[in-house]
């Protein structure tokens, strides 16, 4: 654990244990503001199975970096005043518990604090195809005011790599913080 940062975090950024995780690094390296990293367990493996990052490269990225276990982080608290939580990527079973209410470690409790007070939470699930649950509880969280936001990249700006299929989604989540970015070439442009 690292806590270099108490009181200023802006953001809170959940990297959980689905594919994709090279989604949620390159969020951090675009995200701009004090930002907070919880890295799942299970997402620290992926890490290991489908990038060539470190798990002490992934959190050299944040501010602060607090393990899925620490339910007395601040930002288990609605008092301590983040302003948006992005779940990037967001397994399908971290989904399932958010839209349940259920609070059983720091990703599930800090995306329940986003709900309760009101603030941004930017949930981006990588599954293919979909049960009739997950689409469930996917409405339910749109519903009670989180962004469904799937892993599912625009093909329109002709991307020539992997990293530019990458950072036309870390580009729509930053458009959802309100962050300006140039990382993909807009429609019309
Ligand atoms: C290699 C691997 C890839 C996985 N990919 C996905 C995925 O893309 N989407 C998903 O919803 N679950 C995926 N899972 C399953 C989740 O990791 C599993 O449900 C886990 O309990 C999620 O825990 P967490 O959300 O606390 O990190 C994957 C598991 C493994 C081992």
């Amino acid at each position: 654990m690292r806590q270099s940062l108490i009181g200023n975090v802006k953001t809170v950024v959940a990297i959980t244990g689905a594919s994709g995780i090279i989604y949620g690094i390159r969020l951090l390296e675009e995200l701009e503001g004090e930002k907070a990293l919880i890295i799942t367990e299970t997402a620290k493996r992926i890490l290991e199975a489908e990038t060539s990052y470190s798990v002490s490269d992934v959190e050299s990225l944040a501010d602060a970096v607090y393990h899925e276990d620490e339910l007395f982080a601040p930002v288990a608290s609605g008092s301590y005043r983040f302003q948006a939580m992005v779940i990037c990527p967001c397994s399908e079973s971290t989904l399932a518990k958010v839209s349940q209410g259920i609070a059983d470690n720091l990703v599930t409790r800090a995306a329940a604090v986003c709900l309760k007070e009101r603030r941004k939470l930017i949930i981006v699930p990588r599954e293919t195809p979909l049960s009739a649950i997950m689409l469930r509880n996917s409405l339910r969280l749109t519903e009670d005011g989180a962004c469904i936001l799937p892993a599912s990249p625009g093909f329109y700006p002709k991307p020539q790599s992997v990293k530019e299929l990458v950072d036309f989604l870390v580009g729509k989540i930053l458009d959802q913080l309100d962050q300006p970015h140039e990382l993909f070439r807009r429609w019309g442009d």
